[in-house]
């Protein structure tokens, strides 16, 4: 059986706007997929559909069955069965909160754990995310820590109890070059590690060619072509694939000529 099962998804304004049209896919425990497309092609709301998230205003109709609960009737359903990682880690981050609190949250609540076997839980979950310090971490609030610690910690958070299913909405747009490629192997190591399946949203076809297998291109809230990201890559048929692959081929070559 599916881990999550989108079909026909629709998601529409006030307005009746039609933001994300008849969008279908589905992902098997463990899998790898991804959902490419431009800024504001209907990433987002597509996942955030799928976690029963969708900002006040905005209607999903169609089904979608995350881990056999259906997100449309009851969007608070699911439990733990997926988290997701955002772009900017301030927006799941408390700027009044130390990350090891932040991080304490979920164990304590979701796996009931307290006192020392909560700390212990807590310098884990840091470690699993590969930050050193982990004490002086823990007592840092966010502002104290960088862009690339921050989506650690963010990252610890959303992994820490064991979802089913990860999603990772543009993790790496706001990290510099250096620290996304860092996030991206992190991400790669521990969704194989655990068996964690994942949803990866990006606007870089290059980037999303690192950590997926399978992918859906997105356009104006519709999948237009879905395949191996490999074969999307070298032979892709619709022509909105072919502008991504030559507006990647075209940045690559800048970054060539300016290396030379
Ligand atoms: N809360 C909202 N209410 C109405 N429209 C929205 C809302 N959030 C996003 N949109 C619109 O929906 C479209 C898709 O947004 P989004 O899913 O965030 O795109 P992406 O993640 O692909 O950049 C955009 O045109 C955006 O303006
Ligand atoms: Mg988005």
């Amino acid at each position: 059986m599916s881990l999550l099962d989108v079909a026909g998804l629709r998601v529409t304004d006030r307005a009746g706007n039609v933001i994300v049209d008849d969008v279908s896919f589905d992902l098997s425990p463990g899998d790898r997929v991804g959902l490419i497309g431009e800024s504001g092609s209907g990433k987002s709301l597509t996942a955030l559909a799928v976690l029963g998230l969708l900002p006040p205003g905005l209607t999903a109709t169609g089904s979608v069955r995350l881990d056999g609960h259906d997100m449309i009737r009851s969007p608070r359903g699911h439990g733990t069965a997926a988290t997701v990682v955002f772009q900017e880690p301030l927006t799941a981050l408390d700027p009044l909160m130390t990350a090891g609190r932040q991080i304490a949250g979920p164990l304590r609540r979701l796996r009931g754990l307290r006192g020392a076997a909560l700390r212990a839980a807590v310098h884990e979950a840091l470690a699993e995310v590969r930050l050193t310090d982990t004490d002086r971490i823990a007592r840092s609030y966010p502002h104290q820590l960088s862009g690339g610690q921050r989506q650690r910690v963010a990252i610890a958070m959303a992994v820490a109890c064991r979802p089913k299913l990860l999603i990772a909405d543009e993790p790496t747009t706001a990290l510099d070059v250096t620290v996304q490629a860092e996030i991206l192997d992190l991400l790669d190591r521990i969704v194989t590690t655990n068996g964690t399946a994942l949803l990866f949203i990006t606007h870089d076809l290059p980037v999303a060619a690192r950590v997926v297998r399978d992918t859906h291109v997105l356009r104006q809230g519709r999948v237009v072509e879905s395949g191996p990201i490999t074969s999307l890559i070298a032979a892709p048929r619709h022509p909105y694939t072919r502008t991504l692959v030559d507006s990647a081929r075209r940045f690559d070559a800048a970054l060539q000529e300016e290396r030379s």
